[in-house]
Protein backbone atom coordinates (compact mmCIF):
# COMPACT_ATOMS: atom_id res chain seq x y z
CA UNK A 1 0.00 0.00 0.00
CA UNK A 2 1.32 3.55 -0.59
CA UNK A 3 2.69 4.96 2.29
CA UNK A 4 1.09 8.78 2.63
CA UNK A 5 2.85 11.59 4.78
CA UNK A 6 0.40 13.41 7.98
CA UNK A 7 -1.82 15.80 6.33
CA UNK A 8 -3.14 18.67 7.98
CA UNK A 9 -5.38 19.96 5.16
CA UNK A 10 -7.73 17.29 4.19
CA UNK A 11 -9.92 17.84 1.42
CA UNK A 12 -13.30 19.52 2.79
CA UNK A 13 -16.23 18.53 2.62
CA UNK A 14 -17.95 21.13 0.36
CA UNK A 15 -19.91 18.66 -1.94
CA UNK A 16 -23.31 17.51 -1.12
CA UNK A 17 -23.00 13.55 -0.51
CA UNK A 18 -25.14 13.12 -3.58
CA UNK A 19 -22.39 14.95 -5.40
CA UNK A 20 -19.83 12.07 -4.92
CA UNK A 21 -19.66 9.70 -7.08
CA UNK A 22 -18.30 6.25 -6.06
CA UNK A 23 -16.87 4.48 -8.63
CA UNK A 24 -16.21 0.93 -7.38
CA UNK A 25 -14.27 -1.80 -8.52
CA UNK A 26 -15.99 -5.46 -8.89
CA UNK A 27 -16.24 -7.35 -5.48
CA UNK A 28 -13.54 -9.68 -6.48
CA UNK A 29 -10.57 -7.06 -7.32
CA UNK A 30 -11.70 -5.19 -3.94
CA UNK A 31 -8.69 -6.04 -2.15
CA UNK A 32 -6.40 -4.79 -5.16
CA UNK A 33 -7.96 -1.60 -5.38
CA UNK A 34 -7.70 -1.03 -1.29
CA UNK A 35 -3.83 -2.44 -1.79
CA UNK A 36 -3.80 1.05 -4.01
CA UNK A 37 -4.63 3.66 -1.69
CA UNK A 38 -3.22 5.94 1.03
CA UNK A 39 -1.98 3.55 4.66
CA UNK A 40 -1.00 5.39 7.53
CA UNK A 41 -0.32 4.03 11.01
CA UNK A 42 -0.23 5.63 14.85
CA UNK A 43 -3.99 4.30 15.95
CA UNK A 44 -3.70 0.61 16.84
CA UNK A 45 -4.13 -0.40 13.48
CA UNK A 46 -3.41 1.26 10.52
CA UNK A 47 -5.68 2.86 8.72
CA UNK A 48 -6.58 3.24 4.67
CA UNK A 49 -7.50 6.42 3.47
CA UNK A 50 -10.86 6.63 0.59
CA UNK A 51 -12.52 9.54 -0.75
CA UNK A 52 -10.57 11.47 1.93
CA UNK A 53 -12.26 9.66 4.82
CA UNK A 54 -9.60 7.21 7.00
CA UNK A 55 -10.93 3.34 8.04
CA UNK A 56 -9.57 0.54 9.59
CA UNK A 57 -8.92 -2.16 6.69
CA UNK A 58 -11.54 -4.61 7.18
CA UNK A 59 -14.11 -1.78 7.78
CA UNK A 60 -13.41 -0.14 4.51
CA UNK A 61 -13.76 -3.87 2.43
CA UNK A 62 -17.12 -3.92 4.06
CA UNK A 63 -18.38 -0.21 3.15
CA UNK A 64 -17.24 -1.08 -0.39
CA UNK A 65 -19.16 -4.35 0.12
CA UNK A 66 -22.55 -2.59 0.87
CA UNK A 67 -22.14 -0.04 -1.79
CA UNK A 68 -23.75 -3.20 -3.92
CA UNK A 69 -25.21 -5.15 -1.59
CA UNK A 70 -27.52 -2.57 0.54
CA UNK A 71 -30.55 -1.89 -1.07
CA UNK A 72 -32.45 1.17 0.35
CA UNK A 73 -36.04 1.05 1.29
CA UNK A 74 -38.12 4.28 1.23
CA UNK A 75 -38.96 3.52 4.84
CA UNK A 76 -35.47 3.30 6.05
CA UNK A 77 -34.55 4.26 8.84
CA UNK A 78 -30.62 5.13 9.88
CA UNK A 79 -28.90 6.00 12.56
CA UNK A 80 -25.41 7.47 11.70
CA UNK A 81 -22.55 8.44 14.11
CA UNK A 82 -18.94 8.27 14.27
CA UNK A 83 -18.09 6.25 16.86
CA UNK A 84 -18.09 7.25 20.24
CA UNK A 85 -20.16 9.86 19.60
CA UNK A 86 -23.05 8.20 21.48
CA UNK A 87 -24.39 5.41 18.96
CA UNK A 88 -25.64 3.04 21.58
CA UNK A 89 -27.34 5.61 23.49
CA UNK A 90 -28.86 6.74 19.87
CA UNK A 91 -29.87 2.84 19.34
CA UNK A 92 -31.27 2.69 22.53
CA UNK A 93 -33.79 5.42 22.03
CA UNK A 94 -34.66 5.34 18.51
CA UNK A 95 -35.32 1.14 18.76
CA UNK A 96 -37.73 2.27 22.04
CA UNK A 97 -39.25 4.87 20.43
CA UNK A 98 -40.28 3.50 17.05
CA UNK A 99 -41.38 -0.37 19.41
CA UNK A 100 -43.04 1.09 22.14
CA UNK A 101 -46.17 0.17 21.09
CA UNK A 102 -45.01 -3.85 20.90
CA UNK A 103 -43.23 -4.14 23.92
CA UNK A 104 -43.95 -2.94 27.66
CA UNK A 105 -41.01 -1.24 29.95
CA UNK A 106 -41.50 -3.75 32.62
CA UNK A 107 -40.43 -6.78 29.96
CA UNK A 108 -38.22 -4.81 27.24
CA UNK A 109 -35.43 -6.13 25.24
CA UNK A 110 -33.26 -3.70 26.21
CA UNK A 111 -33.55 -5.04 29.65
CA UNK A 112 -31.70 -8.04 28.28
CA UNK A 113 -30.08 -7.13 25.12
CA UNK A 114 -26.98 -4.61 24.76
CA UNK A 115 -28.59 -1.82 22.43
CA UNK A 116 -25.82 -2.36 20.14
CA UNK A 117 -27.33 -5.57 19.45
CA UNK A 118 -31.14 -4.36 18.92
CA UNK A 119 -29.94 -2.26 15.69
CA UNK A 120 -27.66 -3.85 13.05
CA UNK A 121 -25.24 -1.97 11.19
CA UNK A 122 -25.23 -1.79 7.48
CA UNK A 123 -21.78 -2.16 7.02
CA UNK A 124 -20.79 -4.33 9.94
CA UNK A 125 -22.71 -7.69 9.83
CA UNK A 126 -22.53 -9.71 12.66
CA UNK A 127 -21.71 -7.24 15.49
CA UNK A 128 -23.79 -9.78 18.40
CA UNK A 129 -25.00 -12.87 18.34
CA UNK A 130 -28.13 -11.81 17.04
CA UNK A 131 -27.63 -10.31 13.00
CA UNK A 132 -29.44 -11.43 10.42
CA UNK A 133 -29.28 -10.27 7.16
CA UNK A 134 -30.21 -7.00 6.61
CA UNK A 135 -32.22 -7.20 3.64
CA UNK A 136 -34.02 -10.09 5.37
CA UNK A 137 -35.45 -8.05 8.13
CA UNK A 138 -39.48 -6.53 7.69
CA UNK A 139 -39.70 -2.84 7.04
CA UNK A 140 -39.61 -0.03 8.47
CA UNK A 141 -35.92 -1.08 9.27
CA UNK A 142 -33.91 0.79 11.54
CA UNK A 143 -30.36 0.54 11.02
CA UNK A 144 -27.01 1.85 11.86
CA UNK A 145 -24.03 3.23 10.26
CA UNK A 146 -20.52 5.05 10.64
CA UNK A 147 -20.16 5.60 6.96
CA UNK A 148 -19.98 9.20 6.31
CA UNK A 149 -23.08 10.61 4.22
CA UNK A 150 -20.64 10.97 1.13
CA UNK A 151 -20.29 7.15 0.82
CA UNK A 152 -23.42 5.46 2.07
CA UNK A 153 -24.86 3.09 -0.90
CA UNK A 154 -26.26 5.27 -3.76
CA UNK A 155 -29.79 5.68 -3.62
CA UNK A 156 -29.73 5.94 0.39
CA UNK A 157 -30.24 9.70 -0.05
CA UNK A 158 -32.49 12.21 -2.58
CA UNK A 159 -33.81 9.62 -4.11
CA UNK A 160 -34.65 6.94 -1.73
CA UNK A 161 -36.73 9.15 1.07
CA UNK A 162 -35.69 7.21 3.88
CA UNK A 163 -35.27 9.16 7.36
CA UNK A 164 -31.41 9.38 8.61
CA UNK A 165 -30.88 10.51 12.14
CA UNK A 166 -27.43 11.78 12.56
CA UNK A 167 -25.38 12.56 16.11
CA UNK A 168 -22.64 14.15 17.10
CA UNK A 169 -20.53 15.26 19.87
CA UNK A 170 -18.09 17.55 21.24
CA UNK A 171 -15.11 16.49 19.06
CA UNK A 172 -12.82 16.78 22.85
CA UNK A 173 -14.92 14.30 24.34
CA UNK A 174 -15.50 11.92 21.10
CA UNK A 175 -11.61 11.68 20.97
CA UNK A 176 -10.97 11.09 24.64
CA UNK A 177 -13.65 8.74 24.06
CA UNK A 178 -12.27 7.11 21.33
CA UNK A 179 -8.91 7.01 23.33
CA UNK A 180 -9.77 4.77 26.07
CA UNK A 181 -11.80 2.30 23.68
CA UNK A 182 -8.82 1.86 21.61
CA UNK A 183 -6.75 0.84 24.65
CA UNK A 184 -9.23 -1.66 26.13
CA UNK A 185 -10.60 -3.11 23.03
CA UNK A 186 -7.15 -3.77 21.08
CA UNK A 187 -5.00 -6.14 22.68
CA UNK A 188 -1.46 -4.62 23.51
CA UNK A 189 -2.56 -0.90 22.33
CA UNK A 190 -1.54 1.55 24.56
CA UNK A 191 -1.72 5.33 22.43
CA UNK A 192 -1.11 7.94 24.63
CA UNK A 193 -3.36 11.10 24.42
CA UNK A 194 -0.52 13.39 23.01
CA UNK A 195 -0.12 11.19 19.94
CA UNK A 196 -3.67 10.70 19.20
CA UNK A 197 -4.44 14.05 19.61
CA UNK A 198 -2.10 15.19 17.44
CA UNK A 199 -3.28 12.68 15.21
CA UNK A 200 -6.79 13.59 15.25
CA UNK A 201 -6.54 17.25 14.96
CA UNK A 202 -4.46 16.26 11.86
CA UNK A 203 -7.91 14.73 10.72
CA UNK A 204 -6.43 11.48 11.29
CA UNK A 205 -8.83 9.42 13.10
CA UNK A 206 -10.63 6.18 12.04
CA UNK A 207 -13.82 7.62 10.17
CA UNK A 208 -12.28 11.47 10.46
CA UNK A 209 -11.99 13.50 9.61
CA UNK A 210 -14.00 14.59 12.26
CA UNK A 211 -14.80 17.64 11.18
CA UNK A 212 -16.26 16.77 7.27
CA UNK A 213 -18.15 13.78 8.96
CA UNK A 214 -20.09 16.40 10.71
CA UNK A 215 -20.34 18.61 8.37
CA UNK A 216 -21.89 16.38 5.12
CA UNK A 217 -24.88 15.59 7.56
CA UNK A 218 -25.02 19.15 8.68
CA UNK A 219 -25.45 20.26 5.34
CA UNK A 220 -27.83 17.66 3.97
CA UNK A 221 -29.73 18.02 7.82
CA UNK A 222 -30.23 21.75 6.36
CA UNK A 223 -31.10 20.97 2.85
CA UNK A 224 -33.66 18.33 3.66
CA UNK A 225 -34.84 18.85 7.40
CA UNK A 226 -37.52 16.18 6.73
CA UNK A 227 -34.95 13.30 5.58
CA UNK A 228 -31.92 14.06 7.93
CA UNK A 229 -32.32 14.98 11.51
CA UNK A 230 -29.06 16.19 13.19
CA UNK A 231 -28.57 15.92 16.71
CA UNK A 232 -25.69 17.01 19.37
CA UNK A 233 -24.88 14.61 22.61
CA UNK A 234 -24.62 17.12 24.20
CA UNK A 235 -28.01 18.77 23.77
CA UNK A 236 -29.78 14.88 24.24
CA UNK A 237 -27.87 15.05 27.86
CA UNK A 238 -29.44 18.23 28.73
CA UNK A 239 -32.76 17.18 28.00
CA UNK A 240 -33.09 13.68 27.24
CA UNK A 241 -37.39 13.73 27.68
CA UNK A 242 -37.35 16.66 25.07
CA UNK A 243 -34.80 14.39 22.62
CA UNK A 244 -37.42 11.44 23.15
CA UNK A 245 -40.13 14.04 21.88
CA UNK A 246 -37.62 15.84 18.94
CA UNK A 247 -36.69 11.91 17.43
CA UNK A 248 -40.90 10.50 18.10
CA UNK A 249 -41.60 13.47 15.84
CA UNK A 250 -39.01 13.16 13.02
CA UNK A 251 -39.64 9.28 13.06
CA UNK A 252 -43.43 9.64 12.22
CA UNK A 253 -44.65 8.07 15.57
CA UNK A 254 -45.22 11.09 17.82
CA UNK A 255 -46.28 10.66 21.23
CA UNK A 256 -49.86 10.78 21.13
CA UNK A 257 -51.60 12.84 24.22
CA UNK A 258 -52.51 10.01 26.27
CA UNK A 259 -48.44 8.66 26.29
CA UNK A 260 -47.82 12.17 27.37
CA UNK A 261 -49.78 12.32 30.14
CA UNK A 262 -48.65 8.74 31.12
CA UNK A 263 -45.14 10.22 31.09
CA UNK A 264 -43.82 7.71 28.28
CA UNK A 265 -41.38 10.13 26.95
CA UNK A 266 -40.01 9.89 30.63
CA UNK A 267 -40.40 6.33 31.22
CA UNK A 268 -38.22 6.34 27.59
CA UNK A 269 -35.15 8.14 28.66
CA UNK A 270 -35.14 6.71 31.67
CA UNK A 271 -35.04 3.42 30.78
CA UNK A 272 -31.84 4.47 27.96
CA UNK A 273 -30.29 6.39 30.36
CA UNK A 274 -26.56 5.75 31.19
CA UNK A 275 -27.78 4.77 34.86
CA UNK A 276 -30.59 2.34 33.87
CA UNK A 277 -28.05 0.55 30.89
CA UNK A 278 -24.92 -0.05 33.04
CA UNK A 279 -27.43 -0.96 35.77
CA UNK A 280 -28.07 -4.31 33.29
CA UNK A 281 -26.40 -7.45 33.87
CA UNK A 282 -26.40 -7.70 30.17
CA UNK A 283 -24.54 -4.54 29.34
CA UNK A 284 -21.80 -5.94 32.34
CA UNK A 285 -21.12 -9.53 30.93
CA UNK A 286 -20.23 -10.91 27.80
CA UNK A 287 -18.96 -9.69 24.86
CA UNK A 288 -18.38 -10.79 20.90
CA UNK A 289 -14.56 -11.62 19.44
CA UNK A 290 -14.25 -9.55 16.11
CA UNK A 291 -10.89 -10.92 15.63
CA UNK A 292 -8.01 -9.09 14.91
CA UNK A 293 -7.50 -9.27 18.65
CA UNK A 294 -10.25 -6.81 18.96
CA UNK A 295 -12.78 -8.37 21.52
CA UNK A 296 -15.75 -6.45 22.49
CA UNK A 297 -17.30 -6.40 25.83
CA UNK A 298 -20.58 -5.43 25.78
CA UNK A 299 -19.42 -3.27 28.99
CA UNK A 300 -17.59 -1.90 26.64
CA UNK A 301 -19.78 0.93 24.78
CA UNK A 302 -20.15 2.70 28.26
CA UNK A 303 -17.86 4.31 30.29
CA UNK A 304 -18.02 7.69 31.80
CA UNK A 305 -21.17 8.74 29.74
CA UNK A 306 -20.41 12.43 30.53
CA UNK A 307 -20.00 15.94 28.90
CA UNK A 308 -17.16 17.45 28.88
CA UNK A 309 -14.99 14.42 30.55
CA UNK A 310 -11.81 15.89 28.30
CA UNK A 311 -11.07 18.26 30.93
CA UNK A 312 -9.64 15.07 32.68
CA UNK A 313 -7.26 13.68 30.17
CA UNK A 314 -6.14 17.05 27.94
CA UNK A 315 -4.88 20.06 29.13
CA UNK A 316 -6.84 23.58 28.55
CA UNK A 317 -4.16 24.50 26.33
CA UNK A 318 -4.83 21.57 23.86
CA UNK A 319 -8.58 21.87 24.49
CA UNK A 320 -8.76 25.49 23.05
CA UNK A 321 -6.19 24.25 20.05
CA UNK A 322 -8.75 21.54 19.05
CA UNK A 323 -11.80 23.87 19.59
CA UNK A 324 -9.76 26.68 17.35
CA UNK A 325 -9.19 24.01 14.31
CA UNK A 326 -12.62 22.60 14.37
CA UNK A 327 -14.23 26.18 14.44
CA UNK A 328 -12.04 27.00 11.55
CA UNK A 329 -13.51 24.02 9.11
CA UNK A 330 -17.00 24.50 10.16
CA UNK A 331 -16.87 28.50 9.97
CA UNK A 332 -19.80 30.20 8.16
CA UNK A 333 -21.62 26.29 8.37
CA UNK A 334 -23.43 27.47 11.15
CA UNK A 335 -22.20 24.12 13.40
CA UNK A 336 -20.57 24.61 16.53
CA UNK A 337 -20.38 23.04 18.96
P1 LIG B 1 -17.56 7.98 27.10
O1 LIG B 1 -16.42 7.13 26.65
O2 LIG B 1 -17.24 9.44 27.04
O3 LIG B 1 -18.11 7.59 28.41
P2 LIG B 1 -20.60 4.89 20.99
O4 LIG B 1 -21.86 4.26 21.47
O5 LIG B 1 -20.79 5.72 19.76
O6 LIG B 1 -19.49 3.93 20.90
O7 LIG B 1 -20.22 5.98 22.08
C1 LIG B 1 -19.76 5.57 23.34
C2 LIG B 1 -19.86 6.76 24.27
O8 LIG B 1 -21.24 6.99 24.60
C3 LIG B 1 -19.16 6.50 25.59
O9 LIG B 1 -18.75 7.77 26.05
C4 LIG B 1 -20.28 5.92 26.41
O10 LIG B 1 -20.06 5.96 27.80
C5 LIG B 1 -21.43 6.81 26.00
N1 LIG B 1 -22.74 6.21 26.23
C6 LIG B 1 -23.13 4.95 25.98
N2 LIG B 1 -24.41 4.77 26.34
C7 LIG B 1 -24.84 5.95 26.82
C8 LIG B 1 -26.09 6.39 27.37
N3 LIG B 1 -27.13 5.58 27.49
N4 LIG B 1 -26.17 7.68 27.76
C9 LIG B 1 -25.12 8.51 27.64
N5 LIG B 1 -23.92 8.15 27.15
C10 LIG B 1 -23.78 6.88 26.74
Amino acid sequence: MAQVPPQSDQESATKSASDDHILLPKQSQLKDFMSTLPVREGWSQPLIQYKRYWFRPQMLEKILQVQDAYKPRADDIILATQPKCGTTWLKALAFTITNRSRYSFADHPLLTRNPQHVVPFIEIPGLGTDHTDIETLPSPRLLATHMPMSLLPRGTTSSCGCRIVYLCRDPKDALVSRLHYENRVVKGCNLSMDSAFSMFCEGFSPYGPFWDHCLEYWKESLARPDNVLFLKYEEIMADPVQAVRALANFLGVPLTKEEESSGVAQEVARLCSFETLTGLQVNQVGGVDRGNKVYLDNSVFFRKGKVGDWTNHMTQEMGGKLDHIVQEKLQECGLVF
